[in-house]
């Protein structure tokens, strides 16, 4: 699929596009660059004056109008509450991105943190798809992108519910993109690697790995969105996943991936 220039891209999935999860790191990241391309924007998140900090800089850089909407993604009537705030607007666009990220093992964190976890980042992003892809349905026009990540190509130990949460976001896209390929709606799930976020950066006590910059995955992610399903940014990573999915025993997979997540997690002892 050939790169949409600005107008392109505008014609195919504006006049707005609702962001979840955007008052920083890919999110915030994601905002910017839909407005450099002049796409009105909804912008979702829990704290509202860092949401409106971002409405400010981008209102301020770009001719373009933009609708903050503070409230938590795991609510459980987010149908409802986001229909009634932006029922009116034509959003030709869904961009989920927010993530609740559980670190620790599985029974040191509390089943009612991982409950939120789910509804954070399965609950909300499957009921967004349905809600606002309905719509797109209707006009035959859209896309749709779901932040899935490297990690949620196999479990994790100190990572188990987030990786599994990973994992449905990408099937999810994946069979969403096979049935709406021919409705002229888009889908793609970006799975990246670490990528140098605050929340990423505050996460790790141990230091990070070696991370992109959220610029390169969403530049990445929205040329790659014509195309779908699956978008893994970067060769490295990409040569990665093909090792530890098609050569790799599944076994040293998953030992493997817990053997990072304890270096970057675990205190010593
Ligand atoms: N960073 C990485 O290394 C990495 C790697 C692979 C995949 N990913 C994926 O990329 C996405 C973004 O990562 P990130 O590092 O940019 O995340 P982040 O820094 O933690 O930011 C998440 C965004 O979501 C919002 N958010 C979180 N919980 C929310 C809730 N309950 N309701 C409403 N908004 C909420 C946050 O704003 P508020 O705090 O204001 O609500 C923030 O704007 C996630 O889906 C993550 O799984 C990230």
């Amino acid at each position: 699929m050939a790169h949409l220039n600005s107008q392109d891209f505008r014609a195919r999935y504006g006049p707005w596009a609702l962001v979840a999860g955007a008052s920083e790191g890919l999110g915030a990241e994601f905002a910017g660059q839909l407005a450099a391309r002049g796409l009105n924007l909804v912008l979702i998140a829990r704290r509202e004056d860092v949401l409106e900090a971002v409405r400010a800089r981008l209102q301020s850089d770009y001719a373009i109008e933009v609708r903050v909407l503070a409230l938590d993604l795991a609510r459980e009537d987010l149908a409802a509450v986001v229909e009634q705030a932006v029922g009116d607007l034509e959003i030709g666009l869904l961009v989920y991105n927010a993530a609740l990220s559980m670190i620790g093992p599985y029974f040191a964190v509390s089943l009612e943190d991982h409950l939120r976890e789910l509804a954070v980042n399965c609950r909300a992003p499957m009921t967004l798809a349905y809600t606002l892809g309905l719509s797109m349905l209707k006009r035959k026009r859209g896309g749709i992108l779901l932040m899935s990540s490297l990690g949620g190509a196999q479990g994790s130990a100190l990572l188990v519910n987030y990786t599994a949460t990973k994992a449905y976001n990408r099937l999810l896209a994946e069979g969403l993109w096979d049935e709406l390929r021919e409705q002229g709606i888009d889908v793609l799930t970006c799975c990246p690697p670490a990528v140098s976020t605050p929340g990423y950066l505050a996460s790790a006590p141990r230091g990070p790995m070696a991370a992109l910059t959220p610029a390169v995955v969403v530049s990445a992610a929205l040329a790659a969105l014509p195309g779908g399903p699956v978008l893994i940014p970067g060769w490295t990573y990409r040569l990665a996943n093909f090792l530890m999915q098609r050569i790799l025993p599944r076994k040293t997979t998953i030992k493997l991936m817990g053997r990072v997540t304890r270096k970057m997690y675990q205190q010593p002892s």
